[in-house]
């Protein structure tokens, strides 16, 4: 049956030039490479420089996208940033990004507060907005300065996190309501609030007046998100009713390579189909898939075509599912 589909039309991605390495950790806090690396994967990841803001990042990524694309600020319906670092309390970053850009005025920018997971929530809300025919084309971006909310004395959390940011340029496009068709093929997001507590940052704007650092129950985080990110995954195949042996790649969150590692068994998604920033972006949230995609996409290894599973979890707790064929 004809639908509207959202079509990724083009990638960007950017990563600030400071790069801090787990030797750097280790002269900061008690910790080690072998330790770091073999807990979660992660060899080195980028940093904010002094005075670059997440409104900085998330305009070289979108900028990048646009060029690929060959979309104008013009032709933007809509800007939407998912983020949990914004430059100000408000307004949104995504406010900025248009403001920047020069989108048409008018034109509507929001952030999304989804943690981890804001980017599968950012294009569920997106792609439903685009086949209820309220936009046709967006910018979708996902982006984090980690490094400014991350407890540099706390060796629990701080060679987790990383900076940078990722974009995409959606457009409605014209499908057969198959699972050849092009586009977003199936999304579903999901929270548990009961978990708050597990990940969480000290502070916020009305408890404490300052945005805190990062705290995690580490262990539970871990275990939720291999059980979660491989359910969402389950769920979207299901809807476009598709089999694991038919997804090119499996796109997860960065978090840790062993949670990587563990959707990907419980699916039945080979080590080869895997894709895997983590070890040079460590955990950046919100922007760590798009980043994840753009990369792959710059570096010809996701091709036109493919299909592509995306799973995230992170803070809320939320997480989610989304089935995209590039
Ligand atoms: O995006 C979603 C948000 N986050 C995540 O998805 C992260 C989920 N969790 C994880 O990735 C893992 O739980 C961690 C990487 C955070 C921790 O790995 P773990 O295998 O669960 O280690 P652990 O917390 O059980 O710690 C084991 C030991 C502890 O020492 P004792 O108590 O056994 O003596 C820690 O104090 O490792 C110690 N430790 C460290 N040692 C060296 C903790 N952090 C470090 C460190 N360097 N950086």
């Amino acid at each position: 049956m004809k639908c509207i589909r959202t079509e990724i039309i083009g990638c960007g991605h950017y990563l600030p030039s400071k790069e801090l390495t787990n030797d750097d950790l280790s002269k900061m806090v008690d910790t080690n490479d072998e330790w770091i690396s073999t807990r979660t994967g992660i060899r080195s990841r980028h940093i904010v420089t002094e005075g670059e803001l997440t409104s900085d990042m998330a305009m070289h990524a979108v900028e990048m996208a646009m060029q690929a694309s060959k979309v104008t600020a013009e032709d933007l319906d809509l800007v939407v940033v998912a983020t949990l670092t914004p430059d100000n309390t408000t307004p949104s970053v995504s406010a900025k990004i248009a403001g920047r850009l020069g989108v048409k005025v008018g034109t509507p920018a929001f952030d999304i507060g989804a943690a981890c997971s804001g980017f599968v929530y950012a294009m569920t809300m997106v792609d439903n907005m685009i086949r209820l025919g309220q936009i046709k084309t967006a910018a979708v971006i996902g982006v984090e300065s980690l490094s400014k909310i991350t407890d540099w004395t706390d060796r629990n959390t701080c060679v987790l996190f990383g900076d940078g940011a990722g974009a995409v340029i959606v457009r409605a496009s014209d499908g057969e309501g198959l699972s050849t068709d092009t586009g977003v093929l199936a999304t579903k997001i999901y929270a548990d609030g009961t978990q708050y507590e597990n990940l969480y940052t000290t502070g916020g704007v009305s408890a404490t007046q300052s945005p805190g650092y990062i705290r995690m129950n580490g262990k539970e985080v871990f275990k939720f998100a291999v059980g979660a990110m491989s359910e969402a995954c389950q769920e979207v195949m299901h809807q476009a009713n598709i089999t694991a042996e038919e997804v090119d790649w499996l796109l997860p969150h960065q978090a840790n390579v062993r949670i990587i590692a563990g959707v990907g068994q419980k699916l039945g998604v080979p080590t080869e189909k895997v894709i895997v920033t983590v070890d040079h972006h460590g955990n950046t949230s919100a922007a760590s898939i798009p980043l994840a995609l753009s990369e792959s996409v710059a570096s010809g290894k996701i091709k036109k075509g493919d299909m592509i599973l995306i799973p995230a979890m992170g803070a809320g707790f939320t997480w989610g599912g989304m089935l995209i064929r590039y």
